[in-house]
């Protein structure tokens, strides 16, 4: 992500997800070349508002990469979330 403003937070907080999940941070150029399980996409905010290049990635997913969450989505995401309690 290459902001203006960019002070490099979103960028450390991808790289220590990452570094736990044992895959690799990679910048909104890098493109989607393969169909993901799940995808962790960072954004910080500035002046109330996201980066253009955020939305632009957003709108770039078509509707075959993006789709609705099955049993085993909703199942993963009520473990992930309980880890937290
Ligand atoms: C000039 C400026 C404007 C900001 N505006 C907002 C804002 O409108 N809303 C918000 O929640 N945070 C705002 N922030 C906080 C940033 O989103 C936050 O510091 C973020 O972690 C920066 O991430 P980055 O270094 O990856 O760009 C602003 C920060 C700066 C420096």
């Amino acid at each position: 992500m290459r902001l203006k403003h960019s002070t490099g937070n979103t960028k450390r907080l991808a790289e220590a997800m990452a570094k736990e999940l044992g895959v690799e941070a990679l910048p909104l150029t890098s493109p989607i070349t393969e169909p993901v399980d799940i995808l962790f996409l960072g954004n910080s905010y500035y002046a109330f508002t996201i980066d253009p290049e955020v939305r632009t990635f957003i709108a770039s997913l078509s509707k075959d990469k993006v789709g609705k969450p099955d049993n085993e989505d909703l199942r993963a995401a009520a473990e992930f979330a309980a880890s937290y309690k």
